[in-house]
């Protein structure tokens, strides 16, 4: 399809919401990037500028770990006087500590005089931990928490760049190729279609429940996520809010 100029951002968003079938898009200006940064920068501003908005007094945000969602506790003062109380949408301790969802729960707990609720456990498991663990009462209470969420931030990231960065042994890698996984979140990968491809043996907030989840907010951009994100958003709550930038909202529209 022919690009057409959009006369802001704002419209650009408002063509991408519908596109997507999603509650919301909020773009972020995308010039002046040189190596990503300054676009997380702006996402991770837009992100804690609209939890301020509209979070309610005391909610319960679950959060995913990735460079992305980590940038918002940089902002996460604007936040304050809403007392929120963070917790991981997934148990995990592995990955850089600053870019892990435990952490970036406690960093936002810390900058918005929030709480947070802490949910160590291995970020992949085995079958036989998995089964086990999940009759722990410490595992239960944060699966139960999930129910409570008001609001759960999470990044959308490429399937083979993230299987990558979990050093993912090679027969998975195949597979994954094979079934043409595009996008990975909250451990699942995904095909164009958004149907699941292969997962990591995690425990986190389940489908059904971010289903429920009143405020399901995606943060990610950057052009070269465009097809993963488009890939995510076919299979998403419809009332998602996705924030992004504008190379990638221009190639998902692009894309489509
Ligand atoms: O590993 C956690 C996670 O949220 C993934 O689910 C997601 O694909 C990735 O991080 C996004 O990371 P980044 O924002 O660094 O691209």
């Amino acid at each position: 399809p022919m690009l057409k100029e959009w006369t802001g951002l704002e419209d650009l968003g408002s063509d991408l919401a519908r596109i997507l079938g999603i509650q919301e898009v909020k773009v972020v200006a995308s010039s002046g990037d040189g190596d990503g940064e300054r676009i997380k920068d702006r996402m991770a501003r837009e992100s804690a500028e609209f939890l301020a908005e509209r979070l309610p007094v005391g909610a319960t945000v679950a959060v995913t770990g990735g460079s992305t969602v980590a940038r918002i506790a940089e902002y996460a003062d604007l936040c304050r006087g809403k007392k929120p109380r963070f917790i991981a949408a997934r148990g995990g301790t592995s990955g850089e500590a600053k870019t892990q969802a435990n952490m970036i729960a406690a960093a936002l707990a810390a900058g918005s005089d929030g709480g947070w609720t802490p949910f160590h456990l291995p970020e992949s498991l085995g079958e036989a931990s998995y089964r086990t663990l999940l009759e722990e009462p410490y595992v239960r209470e944060a699966i139960e928490l999930y129910d409570e969420a008001d609001c759960v931030i999470h990044g959308i990231g490429n399937a083979l760049e993230i299987a990558g960065r979990r050093g993912t042994g090679s027969a998975e890698l195949e597979s994954l190729i094979e079934n043409g996984a595009v996008a990975e979140a909250f451990g699942y990968y995904l095909d164009a279609d958004g149907r699941e491809v292969g997962r990591i043996l995690t425990i986190g907030i389940r489908r059904e429940q971010l289903g429920r989840v009143p405020l399901p907010v995606a943060v990610t951009g950057g052009k070269d996520k465009a097809a993963a994100i488009l890939a995510y958003m076919k299979q998403a709550p419809p009332a998602t809010v996705l924030v992004t930038d504008e190379a990638a909202a221009e190639e998902m529209i692009r894309l489509n």
